[in-house]
């Protein structure tokens, strides 16, 4: 197994492994490469779904998104579908999945089933590098402070997703709810800071005001989305991805009108966080 820096901020590209038929000491050295570049890229997999679902199981304990449909036969399995038809794309905005969950989840293993001919790439931000790059006056300002993150303004019964054609393919509107969580967080496995809010989800920070916690969280994303700590990958048939939430964002770019983009993913539950 090799592991190479994917770009110069964000991410690893793996090559000499099948995850289908992955060994234990295969497994351990993806563990430390897993904890080390926060999202790792697989090429020529061509995992079935029962393969998917195999590795997730041999990796950690799976959690199932309460919003997403899944396939047939694997109720784990989520499905990231865009129709020809539909405007809008599941995940179009930088977040982190699950972090609206009191025990966020630890990371997602998204496997390409159909691919626009061109577009459809998903975007990773390094958390880990962008907290490290914060001014020493900016760390001080966010290190005791905790953040609200919510997936009722998405998913509840006004939620942003419901006013979309992506509404019928979406459930789990009773099942909305918030959390809080340190902003500044220790990773549970590399012990390393990491910046945890996010646009998608991030909603204030706790016993401040919506403008007040806006101003802060929008120039901690402008600073986030810099090049330097964010990638953009590009899907072929074959290809997979796996990312830890706790340390990078993602989105998937919505610019393939008119063509169909379906993957699966499979999210893996997570520890309780704790602040830095
Ligand atoms: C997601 O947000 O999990 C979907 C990412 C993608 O479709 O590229």
């Amino acid at each position: 197994m090799h592991v190479a820096p994917y770009s110069s901020g964000c991410g690893g590209i793996v090559s000499g492994i099948q995850l289908a038929s992955i060994t234990s000491d295969q497994l351990i050295d993806l563990r430390l490469a897993f904890s080390t570049y926060g999202v790792l890229f697989f090429r020529d997999q061509n995992l079935s779904p029962k393969q998917h679902l195999e590795f997730a199981q041999r990796y950690g304990k799976i959690v199932i998104n309460k919003f997403f449909k899944t396939i047939e036969h694997h109720p784990q399995i989520a499905e990231v579908r865009k129709e020809k038809t539909q405007q809008t794309n599941i995940g179009g905005g930088w977040h982190s999945d699950h972090s609206y969950d009191e025990i966020p989840a630890m990371g997602s293993i998204l496997v390409a089933r159909t691919l626009p001919k061109t577009g459809g790439d998903t975007q990773f931000a390094n958390l880990y590098a962008a907290y490290d790059a914060l001014t020493p006056e900016l760390k001080k300002t966010i290190s005791s402070l905790r953040a609200v993150h919510s997936n009722t303004h998405l998913y509840g019964e006004n939620g942003l997703y419901r006013m979309t054609d992506l509404a019928e393919q979406l459930g789990g509107m009773d099942r909305v709810g918030d959390a809080t969580h340190p902003v500044v967080i220790n990773h549970p496995e590399s012990g390393r800071k990491a910046l945890y809010i996010n646009p998608g989800h991030t909603i204030t920070f706790e016993g401040w005001d919506f403008n007040e916690s806006r101003r802060l969280l929008d120039e901690l994303y402008a600073h986030v989305t810099q090049p330097q700590f964010t990638c953009s990958f590009n899907w072929l048939p074959g290809s997979v991805t796996f990312w830890d939430n706790r340390c990078t964002w993602h989105q998937a770019n919505n610019d393939y009108q008119g063509q169909a983009r379906l993957m699966h993913r499979i999210t893996l539950a997570g520890t309780p966080l704790s602040a830095a």
